[in-house]
């Protein structure tokens, strides 16, 4: 039984917290906990005092609004008071509200006007006579700071109001912001200058308001959203909150209305939350939930306030996107092309409406650059269907055995050496095909329609043949037998007789497919069909030093390097005799070619955009590449020929304006028919 005392305690601490963490994110600017569990303080201390109201005491942060102001701006008294909002978070929380709206309004369905809640910093703006006079912080909510000066830098907000003539006095608030995009930016010129970045738009928002130098905030990419008003003198500007949003508009204050939306009961509010929750991650800024508000003004009175809050809204929160949790440990995987990613493994926290328990830490630079350590206490982000990643670390809670975390110089999965190339963010496993973890990857690719053509094998089929132990190696798919493959999920006598077939058939190739299938990184089908017809055979490949590598067209030191690395792994030369062994031929040629012989397209450069009506992107690639020609990602004055689909973007614009000559489907597919390739060791049959 817990005794009086204890929830004295009990509250007693949890005032404590809740006034420190005020403190923290309205005076420093610097939360030391997320918004999350901050509400999880304020609700557990909420309930308490709903269960034994004799806790409740005047200084209890439930009775006031944020912290004081900090002493060295000029502080304002607000006319009308800067409220809070209650929270609902689930649908419970708010078929409650709306059940308390109608009782006190006696109705069986009510009109709401729903917002979207937006994650800046709320902001009073006075206008006397339609001219700007002041803008103050929210503060305590009956006394905030003098940002005049600042918020006149903040483009969107008019400093006349203009349109119909407007109250002799109105106040305007909303919120200040930082767009995604802008706050991305702002970070990226920290990075450069070396100065320390913002955990997130919120916070370079509040800590841009909050400069004593308004020369800084005019520099910050700061926005305003109107989302209602304070006090007000002359006319009413309508009669319900719709109006004075529109009203507001009028006068060229910036709302967000297009995602504004007037809905009734309870069914009307749920639709809107989850409209919103899908369009959250396309928004071009955060927001934390909706809001929901009593549309009748007339309404809105009748409901009045409790203590900190309106009885006539609520705001409806998305499953926050940002957790605190502890670093356990820090692993590496290897991923499909052999970079080595370290992963933190997290203690497990509820975040973005999922269980996280492990987050990207991308790659080694970004380990040092945020210096997480094994042990820390971790900011998790988890947005959209995003991955989770580590946002920061609160260093002041790092305990004194926290760990760093180093690179492995053999891979974990097979042992082979790990190498990081200069300039580049990966290290990677040279095992190649040897790797499990790549040997998935490492087959499909192998078995893919440009390398050996082995039809019938797809990705579910290659995860069971290498999860049940059949297939290690390409090298093994020549050695499976019927048996094996008609125990395997959703393969049926038939299919395993096609997929032998297939097999079998892949065995007559090209020496340029070979190369390709192999999957030596940086080698893609063009270099391999460079190398196929320079060295003419594979011994003489396998022969080539850096400088004879080098002397095949196009292949410079990385390639060569690459090449190298991976032919230096016994484990890729045991899977490449291994192959010939068990019957993968192709016709060899003698070496010493210095170039390769010229394709009908080749030296020509396409760019490829929009939809093609019949020809998959892919396949118009690989026909231009048959031929010699190059396919490039960007349009540039050396491009010769911008191949345009549907719905053709930016680069249309720019071939036309670069003059580039334009083909449609029918004219691309004139080009190659008039250019069929050439029939040396082409990579096609
Ligand atoms: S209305 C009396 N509408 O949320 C109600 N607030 O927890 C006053 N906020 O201080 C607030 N978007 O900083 C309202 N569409 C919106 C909002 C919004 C964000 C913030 C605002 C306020 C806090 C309330």
């Amino acid at each position: 039984m817990i005794d009086a005392s204890s929830l004295d305690r009990r509250a007693e601490a949890l005032r404590r917290d809740i006034n420190f963490h005020n403190y923290c994110y309205y005076v420093l600017d610097t939360p030391a906990i997320t918004d999350a569990e901050y509400d999880r303080l304020f609700r557990e201390l909420q309930q308490l005092e709903e269960a034994h109201p004799e806790l409740i005491c005047v200084d209890s942060p439930t009775q006031r609004v944020g912290a004081a102001p900090l002493g060295t701006f000029s502080a304002v008294k607000h006319r009308v008071p800067m409220l809070s909002l209650n929270n609902g978070f689930s649908e419970e929380d708010i078929e409650g509200f709306d059940r308390r709206v109608r009782e006190v309004l006696d109705l069986n369905e009510v009109e709401y006007f729903c917002e979207l809640k937006l994650d800046g910093l709320a902001v009073n703006l006075t206008y006397e006579n339609g001219l700007l006079v002041k803008g103050a912080t929210r503060g305590d909510g009956s006394e905030g700071e003098d940002v005049t000066a600042n918020v006149r830098t903040i483009k969107s907000i008019p400093r006349v109001l203009v349109g119909p003539p407007p109250p002799a006095l109105l106040e305007v608030r909303g919120e200040v912001i930082m767009f995604k995009s802008e706050f991305q930016a702002l970070n990226q010129r920290q990075r450069d200058a070396r100065e320390k970045e913002f955990i997130n738009p919120r916070n370079a928002a509040a800590g841009a308001l909050r400069q004593l130098d308004p020369r800084i905030t005019a520099k910050r990419p700061l926005r305003f959203f109107a989302y209602g008003i304070g006090a007000i003198n002359g006319p009413a500007l309508g009669e319900s909150h719709a109006e004075i949003i529109t009203r507001l508009r009028t006068f060229t204050m910036p709302v967000n209305d297009s995602k504004y939306s007037v809905r009734r009961g309870l069914a009307g509010l749920l639709r809107y939350y989850h409209e919103i929750a899908e369009l959250r991650s396309k928004l071009p800024f955060e927001i934390d939930g909706v809001v929901y508000k009593v549309n009748r003004l007339e309404h809105q009175n009748r409901l009045g306030f409790v203590s900190r809050a309106p009885r006539f809204a609520i705001a409806h929160k998305f499953p926050a996107e940002e957790a605190l949790t502890e670093v356990l440990d820090i692993d590496v995987q290897v991923g499909r092309t052999g970079a080595l990613t370290p992963v933190a493994r997290l203690k497990p926290v509820f975040v973005g409406g999922v269980t996280v328990t492990n987050a990207t830490l991308h790659n080694e630079d970004e380990v040092r650059r945020k210096d997480i350590r094994i042990g820390d206490i971790v900011t998790v982000r988890r947005a959209g269907d995003v991955i989770p990643e580590v946002v920061n670390v609160l260093s002041e809670r790092r305990p004194t055995d926290a760990r760093e975390f180093v690179m492995p110089s053999r891979c974990p999965v097979c042992g082979s050496h790990v190498s990081r190339a200069e300039g580049e963010a990966a290290s990677r496993c040279s095992g190649g095909l040897f790797c499990s973890a790549q040997r998935k990857q490492a087959i499909l690719h192998f078995a893919s329609r440009r390398a050996l053509d082995i039809e019938g094998l797809g990705d579910k089929l290659v995860d069971q043949l290498v999860e049940g132990n059949h297939v290690r190696s390409p090298a093994d798919l020549y050695v499976l037998s019927v048996n094996p493959l008609e125990g395997l999920e959703r393969m049926g006598e038939k299919s395993a007789a096609n997929l032998m077939a297939g097999i079998e058939r892949s065995k007559q190739t090209t020496l340029a497919r070979f190369i390709y299938g192999l999957g030596i990184r940086n080698v893609g089908e063009a270099t391999a069909r460079d190398l196929a017809y320079h060295f003419g055979g594979l011994q003489a490949l396998l022969d080539a030093d850096l400088q004879a590598l080098q002397s095949v067209p196009d292949v410079g030191p990385i390639v060569a390097q690459s090449i190298l690395e991976f032919f230096h792994e016994p484990h890729n030369v045991e899977v490449i005799e291994a192959l010939r062994h068990h019957g993968v031929v192709w016709s060899e040629s003698a070496p010493g070619f210095n170039t390769a012989p010229t394709l009908p397209l080749a030296g020509k450069t396409f760019v490829l955009t929009g939809t093609l009506p019949n020809l998959a992107r892919d396949d118009a690639k690989m026909q231009i590449e048959a031929r010699g020609g190059k396919v490039i990602g960007g349009v540039s004055k050396k491009t010769d020929y911008v191949v345009v689909g549907e719905e053709a973007g930016s680069k249309l614009t720019k071939a036309q304006e670069l003059g580039i000559a334009l083909l449609d489907e029918t004219a691309l597919l004139a080009l190659l028919d008039t250019n069929r390739k050439g029939n040396l060791l082409g990579t096609d049959s």
